[in-house]
């Protein structure tokens, strides 16, 4: 039992900034982030997204230019999206399998930049290849198919395995696809290839910035309802989870971040694995847009939010502050 006031002081140990250090629970080091770049085609471009303060779009070159400075801050991964050209797009999205397309070479870009310091973690999902913006081949009333699209995930994740992705992570909510690619990747010698899993991927608002810098957003018809989660649920989120682990997942993702801490907290509490979060585009917006009107502090809001994954139980987070933040963090 916990003493009472006023034996019990709980100021006692806050008084100090030496004794709050001391009593800290929770760190966050720039080890914990992962930084989403966004790639597009050419040389020396650099694209700033509007609803995406702070957030460009970078060809190879300078995609070479922020792994090597992903490095100098100890940021351990990168997490890669790409802004295909308009005319590769196609209702099949068949691009996603071009062992020549963006996202492969900018795999090997970084490889070529910084070796084996840094991993790459790299997007499965057909939104950034597809002509109508959903994640996965349609039928004709615009239905996502499952197991069609799981076929074209497993190509897709060994085509950038074979370009040297270290972490692959399906953002496609399809069922059955962590499975799948898991057979494939051992099958063809991929073994140490791991999978994050996007388990607990929400139908959320908070994407729409994302939806610029991959260029979906205008061609998104409809929604994605009829995969990605509903926000008010949380068993739903523990049976994506137990499957995706059963299926093969290195580590699981919950995502959007700050609004979805509780779906954190089950998930770890029940299966004691490597839980990640994605504080996603919108939210990054939202504490731009704070800052901008004075509401709050740019430097206190970004270490505070990334913190409060970490106490929730995160591995760690991706997200768009991760270079600011890790600049912070060295003082
Ligand atoms: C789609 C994908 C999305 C994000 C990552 N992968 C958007 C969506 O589901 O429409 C969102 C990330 C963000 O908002 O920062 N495969």
């Amino acid at each position: 039992m916990t003493a009472a006031f006023p034996h019990a002081r709980l100021r006692r140990t806050r008084a100090a900034a030496w004794s709050r250090a001391m009593h800290r629970e929770t760190v966050l080091t720039p080890a914990d982030l992962i930084w989403p770049l966004f790639v597009t085609d050419g040389q020396g471009i650099e694209e700033p997204i509007s609803s995406l303060p702070g957030v460009s779009r970078w060809s190879l070159d300078g995609i070479a230019e922020r792994a090597r400075e992903a490095v100098a801050l100890g940021i351990p991964c990168l997490a890669l999206f790409p802004n295909t050209q308009p005319d590769r797009r196609s209702e099949d999205g068949r691009e996603a399998l071009n062992s020549d397309n963006l996202m492969c070479r900018a795999i090997r870009t970084i490889r070529d930049a910084v070796g084996e310091s840094l991993g790459i973690l790299t997007d499965v999902a057909l939104d950034p290849y597809t002509s109508h913006g959903q994640d996965g081949l349609i039928d004709d009333a615009g239905y996502v198919l499952n197991d069609q699209t799981v076929d074209v995930l497993v190509r897709q994740s060994l085509n950038q395995a074979a370009a040297g992705a270290d972490i692959i992570a399906p953002s496609d909510m399809m069922d059955g696809r962590i499975g799948a690619i898991r057979a494939a990747l051992e099958g063809e010698r991929h073994a140490n290839v791991q999978i994050m899993a996007y388990a607990a991927k929400y139908a959320s608002a908070f994407y729409g910035p994302f939806r610029d810098a991959v260029g979906s957003r205008g061609l998104l018809k409809g929604d994605k309802k009829t995969y990605q989660m509903d926000p008010a649920n949380s068993e739903e989120a523990l049976r994506e989870v137990a499957m995706d682990l059963a299926e093969g997942a290195d580590s699981v993702m919950v995502k959007p971040g700050l609004p979805y801490l509780d779906i954190v907290r089950r998930v770890k509490e029940r299966f004691e694995v490597p839980v990640f979060a994605y504080q996603v585009s919108g939210e990054y917006a939202m504490i731009e847009a704070a800052v901008a009107t004075g509401a709050g502090e740019r430097d206190a809001l970004v270490l505070e939010t990334l913190l409060a994954f970490k106490r929730a139980g995160c591995s760690g987070v991706l997200t768009y502050h991760a270079a600011h933040a890790a600049r912070l963090l060295h003082g």
